[in-house]
């Protein structure tokens, strides 16, 4: 007897309690009812590739519409997420399939020059062209161990309130703050909803999300969400501060904020696991080394449209480079390309000069935001500099004033 074929189809909306199903068996647990019911708002059906092998759902792959901030600019990316494949139907190319064809469509349909997604191992998508193009840094404290430079007038007046009293204050300081943030995501309101869904089975026994906001001159510029743990030790209180995201827009807000959190009464610990690379935090305390951090995966990025990414993007430095790329799955983009272009902009076009630097598509994506450095890739033999000396002047372009950060996982 011949097995039917797997059928590759796009989501109906009726489908995607089965979808839930599915994925809260993959990623053992994590998607309550009351988490699916809002990270399914999230869906967008046309954008879901579902794979059934009759009756039963065997795999999955979505793709959300959202802005990502890039050094300089702002660009659509693909935001690929509830990547699966039943138990039952592992290794045998599902997932290589689904990747094929999402990249494919993202390529044809000509908006969205990249694609971004968190892996949940770091081997899975590397095949595909995705670089790991951001890290962060995962800070489980010794708070009793920190100290920060004394207040200053400056810092002005905190509030405390819950998260979800104060959103519109949370949305716009977010969105004044993000253009400057390689790595940040556009959140319109579905978004905002995840991000503040706030699901008791969730909490790990902790307290609801709290907000801290700091008021300047002008009005909020930053904003803190939290919640703590309380717990009791032999020696005394011990309680837990857990982080999710601190966004400001002034050195006043981010100071006094994190003053606040580092030292809420009763707590002795304090876990954040959305720092920066290059997290400020580490240049204000006393004892950088109690911050506890370690460095992790964020973002992996994959440039779908090469000509498109690169000129969608700006440089630190002045840069006329020729590229020589290759890319097995979209070979639209393999050739050599000359990008020129600077600080106010770019161009990236055809090019029939001999190529400087030779790379696959996956460098560009780790060099994409800012995060690697042209020169990392070069040692580590990945980046190969074909004219000497193009490694000094073109590497320092691709870098930015500030490292590429992510913030909430999607
Ligand atoms: C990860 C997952 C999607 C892979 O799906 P799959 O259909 O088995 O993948 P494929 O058969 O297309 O594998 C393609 C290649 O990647 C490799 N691969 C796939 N998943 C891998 C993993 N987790 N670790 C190492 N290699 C992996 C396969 O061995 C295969 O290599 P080969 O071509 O050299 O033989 C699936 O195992 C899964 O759903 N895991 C649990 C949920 C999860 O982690 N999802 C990803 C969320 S970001």
């Amino acid at each position: 007897m011949t097995n039917p074929p797997l059928r590759f189809t796009t989501a109906r909306e009726e489908e995607f309690d089965e979808l839930g199903e599915l994925l809260g068996a993959l990623f053992h647990g994590g998607f309550d009812s009351e988490s699916w019911a809002v990270e399914k708002t999230l869906l967008e059906p046309e954008r879901t590739l579902l794979v059934r092998d009759n009756p039963d759902l065997v795999a999955s792959a979505t793709a959300f519409t959202r802005e990502l901030t890039v050094p300089g600019a702002r660009v659509p990316a693909a935001h690929v997420s509830m990547v699966g494949v039943a138990p039952t139907h592992r290794r045998r190319g599902l997932l290589t399939e689904m990747m094929r064809r999402q990249l494919r469509e993202v390529r044809d349909a000509g908006r969205e020059p990249v694609a971004v997604l968190w892996a949940s191992e770091g081997r899975i998508y590397p095949r595909f062209g995705y670089g790991l193009a951001t890290q962060r840094l995962v800070a489980e404290a010794d708070t009793t161990e920190l100290r920060l430079p004394d207040p200053t007038p400056a810092e002005g007046r905190l509030r405390l309130t819950r998260a979800v009293d104060c959103r519109a204050t949370l949305t716009r300081v977010y969105d004044e703050v993000r253009p400057d943030r390689p790595g940040w995501s556009s959140r319109g309101e579905v978004w905002w909803d995840y991000v503040l869904a706030d699901p008791p089975a969730q909490r790990g026994g902790a307290t609801e999300r709290r907000a801290v906001l700091h008021e300047g001159p002008d009005g909020v510029d930053g904003y803190g969400l939290f919640r703590t743990k309380g717990e009791w030790a032999a020696t005394g209180p011990n309680a837990l501060t857990t982080v999710d995201e601190v966004v400001t827009g002034s050195p006043a807000a981010y100071v006094a904020m994190w003053r606040l959190l580092l030292s809420l009464d009763l707590t002795r610990r304090l876990t954040y696991r959305a720092a920066a690379v290059d997290e400020p935090l580490l240049r204000l305390v006393d004892e950088p080394r109690r911050l506890g951090a370690t460095l992790v995966d964020g973002l992996w990025l994959r440039v779908v449209d090469l000509p498109a990414a690169l000129a969608g993007r700006r440089y630190a430095t002045p840069v006329d480079v020729v590229l020589e790329v290759t890319d097995d799955l979209l070979p639209e983009n393999a050739g050599r390309w000359r990008l020129t272009g600077g600080p106010d902009g770019a161009t990236c076009v055809p090019a029939d000069q001999p190529a400087e630097l030779a790379c696959d598509v996956r460098c560009l994506g780790e060099l994409y935001l800012g995060g690697a450095t042209v020169g990392a890739l070069a040692t580590a033999g990945r980046v190969r500099e074909l004219r000497p000396g193009a490694l000094a002047t073109a590497g320092p372009a691709f870098g930015w004033h500030r490292a590429p950060a992510s913030r909430e996982v999607f």
